[in-house]
């Protein structure tokens, strides 16, 4: 297959091939164009430093222009811009404005906030867990994996428990329509379908929380002004939106993809067990090891040049995130699982003016979710074929069936001072 059908296709990514075809990229054509039958095409990017660069340059490389998730025509854009809220969305908004969208909903997720609620979310993951088997098979994806950001971020937006079964399957279609198990319709059919609930489930609660006092982000949405003018209902049900999915959808791929490389890797889970303050290391080389983001895409606003190349104004850019994690130029050894990896200048949680708002939380709760694991068993075998996501632009596992032994005494290592 050419290279501009593996880089269209959901299903070469779901088996892990891209990785060769991104390593061969960053050396043969860094920057690389894919003509579309809409005459649009499409500029790739492979290498640490030019995504770097692009993710810094907002001023040259517009979030807001045609959105961030990746589309290849005319018609998938249409679709993008009515599922995430092109120029509304705090991920499709460009500074200036970007600063102050970004401010309304950054309270919660800040370290300070983040440190104060740690015990209440080690709570709720150790609930996530207390509804385990004690020992026995599970499939780690469909009972951990999802189940704990999905708790974690309901309970920073208030939002009860009842709704998070259709919330799971919305979020699946909505970020995996692409992948046939998700499947309503056709892909276009699919994410919209997701979409249009989780709007309508947001808007239903933000609605209801005008005039409110809490202090929860979908509160303050639904109260907040910018430039003495109160957001618009649109602009609230978007961010709301885009909250409760990179709260859930990305985290559940770097816990599961990253304990999967642990399974895979016996002597780096070794040395979490002998010493568990090594977790935070961890949990970030989880995150470069799963990449849960695979591609995101930005649109030049004039004529430049990179990586050699000419991009003209309104060209598509391609960000390639797994090529960046395993660039040579930037990580030694790119293909060691390794949890002593200090520095780690992974991509994965972006950078510049849109870094990921949810990056300490989602460390968090790996790493807290790391702590039960290995406090309740000491022994996790894999014990049928591992699926991933057929999808380009967030992926990760869907079925990690284990099976768990308890550990016969178990020391609490959450008590530690990790
Ligand atoms: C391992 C888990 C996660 C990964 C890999 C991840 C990845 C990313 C990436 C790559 C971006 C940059 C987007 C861009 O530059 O266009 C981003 C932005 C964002 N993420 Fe995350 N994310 C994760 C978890 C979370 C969580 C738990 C939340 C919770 C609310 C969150 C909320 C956001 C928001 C609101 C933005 C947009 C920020 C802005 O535009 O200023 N993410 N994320």
């Amino acid at each position: 297959m050419h290279v501009d059908e593996q880089l269209n296709d959901p299903a070469f990514f779901a088996n892990g091939a891209h990785y060769a075809l991104f390593d061969r990229m960053r050396v043969d054509d860094p920057v690389h164009w894919t003509a579309s039958p809409d005459g649009r095409g499409y500029w790739s990017v492979f290498r640490h430093a030019d995504i770097k660069t692009i993710l810094n340059d907002a001023a040259r490389f517009s979030s807001e222009r045609e959105g961030v998730f990746p589309v290849i025509d005319d018609a998938m854009a249409a679709i993008a811009a009515e599922a995430w809220g092109v120029g509304e969305n705090v991920a499709m908004i460009d500074p200036p404005r970007h600063t102050a969208v970004r401010k309304v909903i950054s309270t919660p997720f800040l370290p300070k906030a983040l440190a104060d609620g740690e015990e209440r979310t080690r709570k709720l993951v150790g609930e996530i867990f207390d509804a385990l088997p004690a020992q026995g098979e599970i499939d780690l994806v469909a009972d951990l994996a999802v189940r704990i950001p999905m708790a974690v971020i309901c309970d920073i937006l208030a939002l009860p428990t009842s709704a998070w079964d259709d919330m799971l399957t919305w979020g699946k279609q909505a970020i995996g329509g692409s992948d046939p198990e998700y499947q309503v319709g056709s892909v276009a059919d699919t994410v919209l379908h997701g979409f249009r609930r989780l709007q309508a489930y947001a808007e239903q609660h933000s609605a209801a929380r005008r005039g409110c006092p809490f202090s929860d982000p979908l509160t303050a949405l639904a109260n907040a002004s910018i430039d003495g003018q109160p957001l618009t209902q649109s602009m609230i049900t978007y961010n709301a939106v885009q909250i409760i999915l990179a709260g859930f959808e990305t985290t559940r791929n770097a816990f599961s993809g990253g304990v999967l490389a642990l399974l895979e890797n016996p002597a780096q889970m070794a040395l979490l067990r002998e010493d568990p303050r090594r977790l935070r290391l961890a949990a970030e080389e989880m995150v470069r090891w799963s990449d849960p983001v695979i591609s995101l895409m930005r649109v030049a606003t004039c004529d430049t040049e990179l990586g050699g190349k000419q991009v003209r104004e309104n060209d598509r850019m391609m960000l390639w995130f797994p090529s960046a994690n395993r660039d040579p130029e930037v990580f030694e050894r790119p293909y060691e699982f390794d949890v002593t990896r200090h520095p780690n200048l992974h991509l994965g949680f972006g950078a510049g003016p849109h870094f990921c708002l949810g990056g300490p939380l989602a460390k968090m709760e790996i790493r807290l979710a790391m702590e039960e694991l290995l406090t309740r068993y000491d022994g996790i075998e894999i014990t049928g074929p591992v699926e991933r996501v057929q999808s380009t632009f967030v992926g990760g596992l869907k079925h990690l069936p284990v099976k768990l032994k308890a550990r016969a005494c178990a020391p609490s290592v959450g008590q530690t001072s990790i």
